[in-house]
């Protein structure tokens, strides 16, 4: 059952009920407007309440219909709206918690609104690169007025309810310990006899001079909104509720809200949407899979990655023990954290309270004997698989049964650090990305011995941290700074050929990336590139890789640690300035090397970077490492800053086309450093059969 019918008195009561949130999908849609009529037809009923059960009156429309054609199929969430709103009986919405999306504009379809306080009242469509569809671009100016329903659309926003009491929205907002139902049946009663039946279409909305206010919000929504098309839609389309006759501004909305539905930035939101949801799914590890208690935590290592990731814990309530070698470190990493608190805290973003509840939940020790009780350990010592071994063969010896052990490990194999231990099962990585505290992605990496309870314990803690946690098979760079080495090499090939680093990160940052390779090498530290490629000499010398890095790194120019890098910087000043030694030794480089510099274009630029990581992403899908291609997708945009309108590395090049992808990769394979191109057998099969990688 998707909504129940129940008369009480001489007032029906409608109540969806399609957990959780009682999206509106067909099935519900369809009890709906069968329960509208079934009332209509009962002489002994006067009035009709919709309201919703549980946890919401509506979330909108159901996310399961997204994207298939029951979304369509009729009753269409329009003919609800219009048979409620066309009701020869009084319909009355009685809301709580949740009134969102479709659920609000049914809810304005509604001859009257009732709510409880504390009700979270939003149109989100813009979240999703879209409008409200469903009439509440018209209807909703016609309630609280141009100006806040303008506001409400275009940043998609909740508000309470009880702050929207006294606007036309609501008829009578309760006590908050009212009992909803019983209260809205005594008003539908009290209105049951009165005629006309109010209609929110027919209301005006009164905005004197609207058109200098509506200029004042598209110059300003313009300007804010970078390349997604939403919300200035979404202005032009609220103008129409003033400038426009409402069944004029319905159609508007409808042709606006089709248009934008093709668009490939909503196209890629609601993937990125989707592909949220859909990452913290393992197929081997089913919903109700146990999970272990995490109430105390330690973390190995006070440095710049311990330090963020003991703050996670904090900010969830969980508290943390740090253990480091020297008294030393310890402190300089608790004092890190106590300053980065103040700062958040100086900015007005955090309370004095909630700053004192956050630092007494954490301490420190040189012991391992203090942290035995942790449920988890986070061990962010060193890159060094020596110091790695020393402490798990530790942690093995003094952490109580059936805590979970994990490593933040980037690059060493996990399988070996798992070995350091008689309990394999219990560890698993944690890859945080820096900063940890602000970086939204958790790459958690499955050892080949990690216990499926542990795994889906890592899973719901990405989830307490606020992460978008990702599940990665064991390989050298995980799932994302294994792309990013390509993404690097050619990077470093493109300066070779032709190109200087300031045309390369502008380039790809006109792309739209936050940051170019080499801004973000000298962010980084081209030191960390300079060890790890120095291993990987010895260790795969078959890799090829430009000696530009290397010979940055020579001349002492780490990045902006050193004030110096690919680029000057200024002291009290972000801005790279590029600097003409540099230029000069990447010039040089390429007579020493033979290579004729040619100008190379900004698209090949990109497309190189691009798609030399979609190529080592298929291999990566291919060989089970990512369990699909959307959960590639999250990690660059959660954790590399891939543009988010872009929906991702895999869904920009099926946007792009795969058999486009392969041609340009086939192409470059012809060129420079050619050998560093070799096209994934997965990427060259789907190809051929005209197929995504997300489909
Ligand atoms: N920095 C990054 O951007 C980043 C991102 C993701 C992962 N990581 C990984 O996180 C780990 C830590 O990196 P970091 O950048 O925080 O390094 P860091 O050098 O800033 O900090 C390491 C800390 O570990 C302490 N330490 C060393 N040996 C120890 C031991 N045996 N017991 C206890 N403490 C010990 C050191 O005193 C130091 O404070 C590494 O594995 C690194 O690969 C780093």
């Amino acid at each position: 059952m998707t909504a129940e019918y129940q008369v009480h008195g001489t007032v029906a009561v409608i109540t969806l009920n399609n957990p959780p949130v009682n999206g509106l999908g067909l099935a519900t849609r369809t009890a709906a407007v069968k329960g509208i009529q079934q009332a209509l037809a009962d002489d002994a009923v006067k009035a009709i309440v919709i309201t919703g059960a549980g946890k919401a009156f509506s979330g909108g429309a159901d996310i399961k219909e997204f994207n298939s054609p029951k979304a369509l199929t009729e009753p269409s969430l329009h003919t609800l709206i219009a048979t409620a709103e066309s009701s020869t009986k009084p319909v009355v919405a009685a809301i709580h918690t949740v009134c969102m999306g479709g659920g609000l504009e049914l809810s304005l379809g509604c001859h009257y609104r009732v709510a409880m306080p504390g009700a979270q009242i939003a149109l989100p469509e813009v979240k999703l690169g879209l409008l409200p569809g469903a009439g509440g671009t018209q209807r909703l100016p016609r309630v609280l007025g141009l100006e806040m329903a303008l506001n409400m659309i275009v940043s998609g926003t909740p508000v309470l309810s009880d702050k929207l009491a006294g606007t036309a929205l609501f008829d009578q907002v309760f006590a908050a310990d009212a009992d909803l139902v019983s209260s809205a049946v005594a008003f539908a009663e009290k209105i049951a006899d009165a005629r006309p039946l109010p209609k929110v279409r027919d209301r005006k909305v009164d905005y004197p001079n609207h058109e200098a206010f509506l200029q004042f919000s598209r110059n300003t929504v313009k300007a804010m909104s970078g390349p997604f098309p939403a919300p200035l839609e979404c202005v032009e389309t609220v103008a129409a509720s003033v400038t426009m006759k409402f069944e004029d501004g319905m159609k508007f909305e409808r042709e606006r809200f089709l248009h934008l539905i093709q668009t490939t930035e909503s196209k890629a939101l609601r993937h990125a949407f989707f592909a949220e949801r859909v990452a913290s799914k393992v197929p081997d590890v089913p919903a109700d899979t146990p999970t272990r208690a995490i109430k105390q935590a330690a973390v190995i290592g006070a440095g710049t990655m311990g330090g963020g990731i003991a703050m996670n814990f904090l900010n969830a309530g969980i508290p943390v023990v740090m253990l480091e070698t020297r008294q030393e470190a310890l402190d300089k990493g608790l004092a890190t954290i106590r300053k980065n608190y103040e700062n958040t805290m100086k900015k007005g973003k955090l309370t004095q309270e909630k700053f004192d509840q956050r630092m007494a939940l954490v301490s420190g020790t040189l012991a391992y004997e203090d942290i035995g009780q942790a449920d988890i350990v986070v061990e962010a010592v060193f890159e060094d698989m020596g110091v790695k071994e020393t402490v798990f063969r530790k942690l093995d010896e003094v952490m109580k049964p059936g805590a979970i052990l994990a490593s933040n490990t980037s690059t060493l194999d996990l399988n070996q650090i798992a070995g350091f231990t008689k309990r394999p099962q219990d560890v698993i990585g944690t890859h945080f990305f820096s900063p940890a505290n602000v970086m939204k992605l958790l790459e958690i990496v499955r050892g080949a011995q990690t216990g499926k309870d542990v795994l889906a314990t890592a899973l719901a803690l990405s989830k307490k941290l606020k992460k978008t946690g990702v599940v990665s098979g064991v390989c050298d760079g995980f799932i994302g700074n294994r792309m990013i080495e390509q993404y690097s090499r050619q990077a470093g090939f493109l300066l070779e050929e032709g190109a200087l680093p300031e045309q390369v990160d502008k380039a790809v940052e006109k792309f739209g990336f936050a940051m170019g390779p080499f801004r973000m090498g000298d962010l980084a530290g081209n030191d960390i590139g300079w060890a790890i490629r120095k291993r990987r000499y010895v260790e795969k010398p078959e890799i090829s890789y430009s000696k530009t890095a290397d010979l940055l790194c020579e001349m002492g120019r780490f990045g902006q640690k050193t004030g110096a890098g690919w680029y000057d910087y200024k002291a009290g000043d972000r801005k790279a300035y590029p600097n003409e030694q540099v230029n000069a030794m990447i010039v040089q480089h390429s007579a020493d090397i033979g290579v004729a510099r040619r100008k190379i274009s900004d698209q090949e630029i990109v497309e190189r970077l691009v798609y030399s990581m979609v190529n080592e992403a298929a291999h990566i899908l291919e060989e089970g490492i990512a369990l699909r291609a959307s959960d590639i997708d999250m990690v660059y945009l959660t954790g590399y800053g891939f543009p988010l309108f872009r929906g991702g590395p895999m869904f920009y090049a099926d946007t792009v086309g795969l058999p486009n992808v392969l041609a340009a990769i086939n192409k470059y394979a012809q060129g420079h450093q050619g050998g560093a191109w070799k096209p994934a057998p997965l990427l060259v099969k789907l190809a051929e059969e005209g197929k995504g990688f997300n489909s």
